[in-house]
């Protein structure tokens, strides 16, 4: 009988195998690979070696829009060359990526935003995975010296935005920049990077969140004494809704938490995002989440595939940590993510869409840019999801 339950056991435990689920062909992740490398290659010729960085793509005027290296975003263009010259090799497409960390180089200073972690780890960080170079080494120290610059022991955070000299703005999306500094850490051996980084996930885990494991989008500090003045509805629908990309940017930021500290207050906390994401009554079937989750025009609100790649490769990270049963969830949740995105309903045709992989995705609807359009972040995190979702065959 004994025997009978283990062979039950085994023949359930390798049916959980990810090869089962790549084989069964349901996303088709060297295909995708390869339509995201022409697609980007696409784009290179349409930048035709001009100093800038793609942010989007005008439909009706069929232009590609771009923006200079201080734009938020700079470093998800180089980030995605580099995933993809990972997957295919291909030197025209790496080439193209060292071309753009020239241009970014000066960002190593800047010391007036937060997003110094995305621009700079996202670009550096991936050339530096594949080939380090001990410029990329000093180009990564300098960038996460200027990140914390920005950090005050009186709140316990980096500061995200500068505002007036009264407030103290921290975003969710900061958690991403904290990636940069445990990289700081382990590259210099000053534990300074880490500390600070632990900090502001500690007091982002306290302030941030709702009783429903929701989250805010932003915070303005007291920067003299720390205390919160008021909560910000941000890019979201309102300060009580839970906008979708902050969620996401909770999920996979809680996640990498634990992959650098195994501290299970946070992977906890990531697992309480995913369940509120995954759980929600208002997320839809094919699990690309409206904008906000508590935008009024459901169903007919726009659905981000920016906050559904994120999310896609947050799981895939998340479903490594997490016992079987919920690792089974995610990883099946996040599947569903990349089948729908990889389907021409999100996946843009071949030579158009200025290059960009996804359409779809939704910038910033309070201000009313980049509303239902190509981002280059959506791209960065799909593909992201993409190698995350490969790379499963050889850890389970
Ligand atoms: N960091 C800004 C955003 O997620 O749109």
């Amino acid at each position: 009988m004994k025997k009978l339950v283990l062979l039950i056991a085994v023949v359930i435990v390798s049916s959980f195998s990810t090869d089962t689920l790549l084989a069964k062909g349901k996303v088709k992740v060297d295909q995708a690979l390869e339509n995201a490398t022409r697609q980007y290659l696409y784009m290179r010729d349409e930048l035709n070696g001009a100093n800038k960085f793609p942010k989007t793509y005008n439909k009706p005027m069929q232009r590609l829009i771009t923006s200079n290296s201080e734009w938020w975003c700079s470093g998800f263009y180089p980030g995605t060359l580099f995933y993809l010259y990972g997957e295919t090799g291909n030197k025209d497409i790496y080439a193209e990526g060292v071309r753009m960390l020239k241009l970014l180089e000066p960002e190593q200073y800047n010391v007036n935003t937060h997003d110094v972690g995305f621009m700079m780890y996202c670009s550096y960080g991936n050339a530096n995975r594949l080939a380090p170079q001990p410029e990329y080494k000093d180009i990564m120290v300098n960038s996460a010296r200027s990140l914390i610059s920005r950090f005050s022991p009186v709140v316990g955070c980096i500061k995200s935005h500068n505002r007036k000299p009264n407030d103290y703005v921290v975003i969710i999306d900061n958690m991403m920049n904290l990636e940069l500094l445990f990289w700081a850490t382990q590259a210099t051996g000053d534990s300074t990077f880490y500390d600070i980084a632990v900090k502001h996930a500690d007091t982002t885990l306290k302030n941030h969140f709702r009783a429903d494991n929701s989250l805010y989008h932003g915070l303005n500090y007291n920067p003299a004494d720390g205390t919160i003045k008021h909560y910000q509805a941000g890019q979201g629908f309102s300060e009580k809704s839970a906008w979708s990309r902050g969620q996401a940017w909770g999920l996979y930021g809680y996640t990498m938490m634990y992959r650098f500290t195994k501290d299970t207050k946070y992977l906890d906390q990531a697992v309480k995002v995913a369940e509120f994401i995954l759980n929600h009554p208002n997320m839809p079937k094919d699990l690309i989440p409206y904008w906000d989750f508590n935008a009024p025009d459901i169903p007919h609100a726009l659905r981000d595939a920016s906050a559904a790649a994120i999310n896609c490769s947050g799981l895939l990270e998340l479903c490594r940590y997490v016992p079987e049963e919920l690792s089974r969830k995610y990883i099946k949740a996040a599947e569903k993510m990349l089948h729908t995105l990889s389907s021409p309903e999100y996946t843009a045709e071949p030579g158009t869409n200025g290059g960009f992989i996804l359409k779809h995705s939704v910038g910033n609807i309070p201000s009313g840019t980049e509303v239902d359009m190509p981002l280059t972040y959506a791209d960065y995190y799909y593909v992201e999801a993409l190698c995350r979702y490969k790379s499963l065959n050889n850890i389970k």
